[in-house]
């Protein structure tokens, strides 16, 4: 089996990680990275559990082969909080009670952060759409959806 050595920033750091060609990007970080937030739900593209940023957009990352991703950005959720603050996201499905079994909630995390780095004052559609390709067997998604509607305001407060 060849190994290929890829290097690229994971959660701000630089890291260089040798890879087996099949390696998916989900395998590498938590195999290689020990980032074992990123959960593997389907390994098939379905479930969203995997999701991780991949130079800012939200990718299932079974199905990013992690040969692809030399010189990329990736973050996880172990990324989300800065300084031991967490990110709005974070609390706010704390508060609202979003997290149950707690197995989606890291891909629900990403997708909710990528979504209000493009667009600070979602409507509820826009939230739902965006949390679409995660899966929460759950929570029937109320308490998310207002969770994540919770830390848009209050990251627009932050902000001004
Ligand atoms: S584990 Fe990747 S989408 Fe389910
Ligand atoms: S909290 Fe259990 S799957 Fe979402």
């Amino acid at each position: 089996m060849s190994l290929h050595r890829i290097a690229l920033t994971v959660n701000g750091e630089n890291e260089q990680v040798d890879v087996p060609s099949q390696m998916t990007l989900m395998q590498m970080l938590r195999d290689k990275l020990a980032l074992t937030g990123t959960k593997n739900g389907c390994n098939a593209g379905e479930c969203g559990a995997c999701t991780v940023l991949l130079n800012g957009e939200p990718v299932n990352s079974c199905m990013v082969l992690a040969v692809e991703c030399a010189g990329a950005e990736v973050l996880t959720v172990e990324g989300l909080s800065r300084d031991g603050v967490l990110d709005p996201v974070q609390q706010a499905i704390i508060d609202h009670g979003g997290v149950q079994c707690g197995f989606c909630t890291p891909g629900i995390l990403i997708s909710s952060r990528a979504l209000l780095d493009r667009q600070p004052d979602p409507s509820e559609d826009e939230i739902r759409q965006a949390l679409v390709g995660n899966l929460c067997r759950c929570t029937g998604y109320l308490r998310i959806v207002d969770a994540v509607k919770d830390a848009a305001s209050r990251q627009r407060a932050m902000a001004d």
